[in-house]
């Protein structure tokens, strides 16, 4: 296997080479342990499955395990069933918020809420909750249930702190921060923490692992909220646009309305409160965004939080797993979708 020098660029390939098969195993796990006597909730579960998704967070979970384990090549049973769990939440939380958004589409099909409707969608998102908790009890150990929890109690908190900017124009950085730590960062974290656990790494290991990641979901979901003014609907599998036709006013707009001027503001403001574009059309509000230069500014924002994370990754002793480590932070804020 050529893995390269230290340094040399990764691909996404050659990263998802070194997991390859704990991610078959993952995949497996998770089409097995989605089987519910409710119809629905099996129906939903296989969607979203069969939609693809890029398994970044079992991904981030095999990588640190193998990063800190002394035979990565066998990985334990348990960080399989932990890939599974982490990829169960985040479908649970991505069928919850599409209700919650009233979203239309999600990886490139109609989201589960316009297929299924919203009361089947809350309670199949309910279920899979509790299943992956299901799985992480079998564990046995009580650090890895109180990760899971305390995540979870943080994303719900994190979607109903959004409930209440939205529609919202005078929304700071901080603000944005930390719904971005809530909803994304803090599920990276934990990610990797768990990859540490399953190989019995001490606190402080785990620590570092976790700092790694929550930088790296901080960039990510920055990344996100660019391309979802920046991206192509087709490649990013949901709508262009949908944040602020949401009423959400994400990281780009807030540093294009600190100089924006007010005829500008009132534009965006009139999107907010229509939720539409069809009085302001988004190619306006790329222009306002162009000319303050904002996405480039989110876009160097996100890659402080990358090179932060590089920085946590290159203590540790060199592997193709740390280089792999290394090269993910590459493609969160190259990536297209
Ligand atoms: C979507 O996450 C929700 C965000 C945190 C932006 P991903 O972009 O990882 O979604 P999939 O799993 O690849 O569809
Ligand atoms: C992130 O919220 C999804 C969660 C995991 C809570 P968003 O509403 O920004 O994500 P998208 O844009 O629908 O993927
Ligand atoms: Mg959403
Ligand atoms: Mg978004």
């Amino acid at each position: 296997m050529n893995l390269g020098k230290v340094g040399q660029a990764f691909t996404a390939k050659n990263i998802f080479d070194l997991i390859q098969e704990e991610l078959a195993q993952v995949e497996q796990k998770m089409g097995v342990e989605t089987v519910a006597p409710a119809d629905a909730v099996t129906a939903i579960g296989k969607y979203l499955q069969s939609a693809g998704g890029k398994r970044l967070r079992p991904a981030l979970l095999l990588l640190s395990a193998k990063l800190v384990s002394p035979t990565p090549n066998r990985l334990p049973e348990g960080a399989i069933r932990l890939g599974a769990v982490v990829e169960i939440i985040h479908a649970a939380t991505l069928v919850h918020d599409d209700v919650i958004d009233g979203a239309q589409t999600r990886r490139g099909r109609p989201s589960t809420n316009i297929k299924w409707g919203n009361h089947a969608s809350v309670l199949a998102g309910d279920w899979l909750y509790m299943q992956a908790f299901q799985i992480a009890l079998r564990e046995r150990d009580f650090r890895t249930l109180d990760l899971l929890i305390g995540l979870t109690q943080v994303m719900v908190e994190g979607e109903l702190l959004q409930l209440d900017t939205i529609g919202k124009i005078d929304i700071t950085e901080t603000d944005c921060m930390e719904l971005v730590d809530r909803k994304t960062a803090r599920l990276f974290s934990v990610c990797a923490r768990l990859g540490a656990l399953a190989e019995h790494a001490d606190a402080a290991t785990e620590d570092r692992m976790g700092e790694y990641a929550w930088n790296l979901g901080m960039a990510f979901q920055l990344v996100d909220d660019v391309l979802d003014f920046t991206a192509r609907e087709k490649t990013l599998g949901k709508p262009v646009g949908g944040d602020l036709r949401e009423g959400k006013v994400t990281l780009p707009l807030v540093y294009a309305l600190e100089y924006a001027t007010p005829e500008e503001r009132r534009l965006i403001n009139g999107i907010l409160t229509e939720r539409s574009y069809d009085t302001t059309p988004f190619p306006r509000v790329l222009a306002i965004l162009e000319r303050y230069n904002a996405i480039e500014r989110v876009r160097e924002r996100a890659a402080t939080f990358t090179e932060k994370a590089r920085a946590i990754m290159s203590e540790f002793p060199d592997s193709p797993y740390r280089r792999a480590l290394l090269a993910v932070t590459g493609l969160v804020t190259d990536r297209d979708h």
